[in-house]
């Protein structure tokens, strides 16, 4: 049990000890019907993790009945908001929203609920000390992000000899995997004296910030021998920034990350990246499902939790042809 689930569950007992079953009632009912007027609010769409997630909800949209209200806040919170605010003026009947981060998109969650939207979040999760589900939103749907960060930990220390010292690029400053993939790794490492991590500083899940950060970075530490990126686009950024600094990327420094992207995958093939872990972009099916099983009155888990698989130099040829 993780931070989010051990508060998220605190939260809950607390309320239903006030409220008794008055819990469930607060979140709007939805109707059980042939097709639905669905919002789906993306964040951005600068790299093939988040192109791949809008396909999933496009290619359901079909075979769900979904008539798709979709908007692209192009990196902006305050954008995700404004479109949320379009699509209750819309008249959607159910919102999918990934909140680009923790805080600032709680406001536009509870201005849904208020206009009688079930909210599902998707992939990203709102602050779990103000917002709850179950209360303000019906449930997250998404992947352990602590736990992502603690696998790619206990890979780097199995398979790294030595010291390591390790500069760690973070994802969007705010945003819950970012924080819960720093989390897990840092608090997973702390447990070897082996390592050391050197400085730690956000690319904002983007391929050339990651680029432009590790460039920095390597100036200031040149001894770094581990990059940790908390996605993909980040770590391919670092094997660029390594590689034009004469840097030989899977020899002289072990570049890990997240996502289980084609690019990524295949820098596991040429040797030039030790690890991934997944995380799947695929949420249409699980969103079309989970959404019909509320409309049925069917009870919905505060988190409807994604398995992630983990890809190394075993594996990563087998799954490039289904890769995105
Ligand atoms: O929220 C999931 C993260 O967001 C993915 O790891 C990343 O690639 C995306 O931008």
């Amino acid at each position: 049990m993780n931070r989010r689930t051990l508060m998220g569950a605190a939260a809950m007992v607390a309320a239903l000890s006030v409220t008794g079953l008055a819990l469930a009632q607060d979140l709007p009912p939805l109707e059980q019907k042939d097709s639905y007027k669905v919002g789906f609010a993306q964040t951005e769409s600068n790299n093939p993790w988040r192109i791949a997630q809008t396909k999933s909800f496009e290619d359901t949209a079909a075979t769900c009945g979904w008539d798709l209200v979709m908007t692209d806040a192009g990196g902006s919170a305050a954008k995700q908001v404004a479109d949320v605010e379009s699509m209750i003026a819309q008249g959607i009947d159910v919102l999918f929203l990934p909140p680009r981060e923790e805080s600032p998109l709680i406001p536009a969650v509870m201005r849904a609920k208020a206009a009688g939207i079930p909210v599902f979040l998707v992939d990203r999760s709102v602050d779990p000390a103000v917002a709850e589900a179950g209360r303000d939103y019906v449930t997250f749907l998404g992947s352990d992000f602590i736990d992502q960060g603690r696998r790619v930990a206990e890979w780097v220390i199995a398979n790294h000899d030595g010291e390591g010292r390790i500069i760690q690029l973070e994802g969007t400053t705010g945003s819950s995997p970012a924080n819960d993939r720093k989390k897990g790794f840092d608090d997973a490492i702390a447990a070897d004296s082996r390592f050391t991590i050197l400085e730690s500083r956000s690319g904002d899940f983007a391929r050339d910030e990651g680029r432009r950060v590790m460039e920095t970075l390597l100036q200031a530490h040149p001894d770094v021998n581990i990059v940790y990126a908390h996605n993909d686009e980040m770590a391919i950024g670092a094997i660029q920034a390594l590689e034009a600094a004469g840097r030989v990327p899977g020899q002289d420094v072990l570049v890990v990350s997240i996502d289980g992207t084609r690019d990524a995958l295949q820098a596991i093939i040429d040797g030039k990246m030790g690890v991934t872990v997944e995380s799947s972009p695929f949420f249409g099916p699980l969103a079309c499902e989970t959404m019909k099983k509320y409309a049925a009155g069917e009870t919905i888990e505060p988190w409807v939790q994604v398995e992630d698989r983990i890809f190394t130099q075993e594996n990563a040829a087998e799954n490039l042809e289904g890769a995105y």
